[in-house]
């Protein structure tokens, strides 16, 4: 039996403190023209000491919550997308759950890196096919600063926090909007591209030993941007044929918002004009499981995409891990 997978409600969240380029000149040896140039990011949101994941997924929950005009206590799953949650035990989900006020549900965190907020959809999607009246919570929230080594110009400048959220249901073939479908992949042949190494079973923490480098966000970007370009060009393409579809039936594409000449290049690649692919990274940077999201509520909330309108969403992210979502507003 197929399901429709409804979308009842977006939200999305950035903490309020901005970090522009020209802050970052005064942090590590860097500057604007390079920022700009080589990723389009123009300024982040980041955490007020504190302020976690949860904190962050709170509010972007509240909002989708109440774009779908439901209750916090009408939710039967929490799923929650973060490489940088709260705590390793108890889980984001449970945290989220406990601020939202609610007990009883099914809270589970997924992890795939950038890639997280679609493998977190695919996951409401099966709790959806199973149970009908399954009404899901999907949050997405990271504070991928606080993995940030802060003295490596290389990295540090590229990533922001941030939260976004989707509120999910099983409903009519004509409502929108709908989810048409989602692929995702992985090869972890290349986790070693892109690591957070430290604080796992790997390499654990020691009492009272600092931390070294390989505790923060590491990665080989000339790599991580060819196999980022190829992984999420390839699924779009794949995802798009098993629909009869051709990019040619994309209105809006929104790609995973880690760099703008990836954003770009996917672009160009699945031959899609400009001015029909939607990006913030300017003034978000990277956020991770957040990004696409985040970037979905907002291209809602500025008008850009309207009902009728097909939007397109492919991810990629460290493990590696990637995917695409196809949704019809
Ligand atoms: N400011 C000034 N100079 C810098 C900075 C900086 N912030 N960072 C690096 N440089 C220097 C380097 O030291 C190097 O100098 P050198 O030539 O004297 O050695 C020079 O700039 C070029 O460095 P490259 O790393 O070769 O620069 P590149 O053109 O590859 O751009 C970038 C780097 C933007 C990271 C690019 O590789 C990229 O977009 N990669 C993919 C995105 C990515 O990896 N994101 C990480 C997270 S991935 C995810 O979202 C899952």
């Amino acid at each position: 039996m197929h399901t429709n997978f409804i979308i009842r409600g977006f939200g999305h969240y950035a903490p309020e403190r901005v970090l522009t380029n020209a802050d970052l000149e005064k942090i590590v040896d860097t500057t604007d023209e390079w920022i700009t140039t080589r990723t389009g990011i123009k300024q982040r949101h980041i955490v007020a000491e504190g302020e976690t994941s949860s904190d962050l997924g709170l509010v972007a929950a509240r909002k989708a919550l109440a774009s779908a005009g439901l209750e916090p206590s009408e939710l039967t799953h929490i799923v929650f997308a973060t490489f940088t949650p709260d705590y390793a035990i108890p889980s984001a989900a449970c945290v989220l759950q406990e601020k939202l006020g609610i007990v009883g549900q099914m809270c589970l965190d997924v992890q795939a890196a950038c890639s997280g907020f679609l493998y977190a959809m695919e996951t409401a999607r099966g709790y959806v096919a199973l149970n009908p009246s399954a009404r899901v919570l999907v949050v997405a929230a990271e504070v991928v600063t606080s993995r940030v080594n802060w003295e490596d110009r290389a990295t540090c400048v590229l990533f922001g926090d941030a939260a976004g959220a989707a509120v999910l249901t099983s409903g009519d073939a004509d409502e929108t909007p709908r989810v048409v479908d989602i692929m995702l992949g992985a090869d972890g042949a290349l986790g070693d591209l892109l690591t957070v190494r430290g604080g796992g079973s790997a390499i654990s923490y020691k009492l009272g030993q600092s931390v070294g480098e390989e505790y923060f966000v590491e990665f080989q970007g000339r790599e991580v941007f060819k196999h980022a370009v190829r992984h999420m060009t390839s699924i779009s393409e794949t995802l798009l044929t098993r629909h009869g579809m051709t990019s040619a039936d994309v209105d809006v594409l929104i790609p995973h918002q880690a760099n703008w000449r990836i954003i770009d290049a996917v672009g160009r690649k699945l031959g899609i004009p400009l001015e029909r692919v939607f990006s913030n990274v300017d003034r978000y940077g990277n956020t991770s499981a957040a990004s696409v999201p985040v970037a979905l509520s907002e291209a809602l909330d500025l008008g850009v995409i309207k009902p009728g309108h097909r939007v397109l969403v492919p991810t990629f992210g460290g493990g590696f891990t990637w995917g695409a979502m196809l949704v019809q507003f």
